[in-house]
């Protein structure tokens, strides 16, 4: 756990940097650019990045073209990201010769060597590379890059402290990300993450539930508890013996949820992602006794067969997937599930797709997010010898989809007339006088209401169904 002196120092080190290039830009009406790439804990970080470049006098704009701080937090978990952030380099480098922009590129791809040694051969024009531990060190590599007009590059080995402590904007009013673990200590065969986060390392207690106060007294209702894997929250420190100041008998996932459900004022909570392999009785327990716990959990399945699931070092059956889910559906009443599928891992048979589709059949999940296999280079599946064809992979990725469809719509219209406890976000784009929300299942629910309901909890009727919303009313409020 993080060494609170150093972490404080560090902060301080990186708020003078803030001051000292506020007052650079001081006058200048400078703006800046975002694109986040990726997972929602990337979003998160987003946010802190934003925060900072707003201390340090930027507006943000929402065309690149328009901005003269231009900044990638990029993903690597799948290979068309990187197309699309060599494609946006090249728009970044005509703003930067118009306006002399400074252009900084963050996050998991630039934890990998070969990614930055080709930035540093073809897109020489960038000015900042920094990895996902050096985040919190952006003031400090932007005041260089101003001052010196060098070129940065600030990647720090992966396993780096978690840095608390620096200014944030967040996106929403109403929803807010807390992350609580980074780094992953899986090593499933198909993904670059651990390679890219490093090992797992848990934020304090005390850490996570006063952020989560701090929101909740800014009106914030529904929290986000974000993680590689949430639900061995804080296991690596106790096996390992490593302290951390204890707070509100927090000492694991499950009590953590616990205590997050007694802070006054917010009234859903939300994590992603489990690893159904750590998915133990006692998170089973909080869920099922956590009033503000939604009943929808995320449960990624990745195959369903048991074969793939061995290869793709998972480390369960499609049947111990099947008893959890039973065993979850049990306990929990109102329980509702969404997952994540990878088709076309190498070495995956047309029986082996079927399991999938079995078990997608079987549990009838409430949402599928859903991934055609992409090599990632340095992972186990990568030089599986085995791979599968695209036109295969393509195939399966169609039918299952098919199928996902043809559920998700079975489901909508079990929506119709039932009562929905619906969180409003805020107004809907396209009407005045419609608004937003989302019920504990996550389904968007769109309905007339007015600008008293944002932030409330309200019953609404749902009256007709479409495949990525419903239209309800409201009955009270
Ligand atoms: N190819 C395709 N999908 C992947 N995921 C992770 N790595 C890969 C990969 N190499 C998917 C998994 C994970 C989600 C976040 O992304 O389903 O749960
Ligand atoms: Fe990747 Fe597996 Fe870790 Fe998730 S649990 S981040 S899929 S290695």
């Amino acid at each position: 756990m993080k060494n609170i002196e150093a972490n404080k120092v560090e902060i301080n080190r990186q708020l003078e940097y803030i001051k000292k290039v506020a007052k650079i830009n001081d006058g200048k009406n400078y703006t800046y650019y975002i694109l986040t790439m990726g997972c929602q804990l990337n979003e998160n970080d987003s946010e802190k990045l934003c925060g900072m470049a707003e201390q340090m006098g930027y507006t943000k704009v929402a065309e690149m073209n328009d901005a003269d701080l231009i900044i990638f937090n990029t993903c690597c978990i799948r290979e068309n990201a990187e197309d699309r952030l060599f494609g946006k380099l090249g728009e970044a480098k005509k703003v930067k010769e118009k306006r002399n922009s400074i252009i900084a590129i963050g996050g998991c791809m630039m934890q990998e060597k070969n990614m930055t040694d080709k930035i540093h051969e073809s897109y020489p024009f960038v000015d900042i590379l920094f990895g996902t531990h050096t985040l919190h060190k952006f003031p400090e590599d932007l005041y260089k890059a101003i001052t010196t007009n060098k070129k940065l590059e600030d990647i720090l080995d992966i396993d780096g402290e978690i840095i608390e402590g620096l200014p944030i904007k967040r996106d929403d009013e109403i929803k807010a990300s807390v992350t609580i673990m980074n780094g992953c200590n899986n090593f499933c065969s198909y993904c670059i993450v651990p390679y890219v986060r490093g090992r797992e390392r848990s934020r304090a207690p005390k850490d996570i539930i006063e952020e989560v106060r701090c929101l909740a007294k800014q009106g914030y209702k529904e929290i986000t508890l974000l993680g590689q894997n949430v639900n061995s929250y804080l296991r690596v420190e106790n096996e390992k013996g490593i302290e951390y100041e204890k707070y509100e008998g927090v000492s694991s996932f499950a009590t953590l949820l616990r205590a997050v459900n007694k802070v006054d004022g917010i009234e859903r909570i939300r994590f992603v992602s489990p690893h159904p392999k750590d998915f133990t009785d006692d998170v089973i327990e909080a869920i099922r006794d956590c009033d503000k716990v939604c009943k929808l959990v995320h449960l990624p399945l990745q195959s369903g067969s048991t074969n793939v699931l061995k290869v793709m070092n998972r480390k369960y059956s499609k049947e111990q997937y099947l008893n959890l889910v039973e065993k979850m559906k049990e306990n929990i009443p109102n329980l509702t599930l969404s997952t994540d599928i990878i088709v076309g891992f190498p070495g995956e048979t047309d029986e082996d797709f079927e399991d999938t589709l079995d078990v997608v059949k079987k549990v009838n999940f409430e949402q599928v997010y859903m991934f055609i296999y992409s090599r990632r280079a340095g992972t186990p599946g990568d030089k599986m010898e085995n791979q599968v064809p695209d036109n295969i992979k393509h195939k399966r990725f169609d039918r299952l989809k098919e199928l996902v469809e043809s559920q998700i719509e079975k489901r909508n219209k079990e929506y119709v007339g039932t009562i929905q406890k619906v969180l409003v976000e805020g107004k809907s784009k396209t009407n005045e006088n419609t608004y937003t929300g989302r019920t504990d299942s996550n389904k968007v629910v769109i309905f007339e209401g007015k600008e008293e309901n944002i932030g409330k909890v309200l019953d609404v009727k749902i009256i007709s169904e479409h495949m990525w919303y419903l239209k309800g009313a409201i009955v009270n409020g």
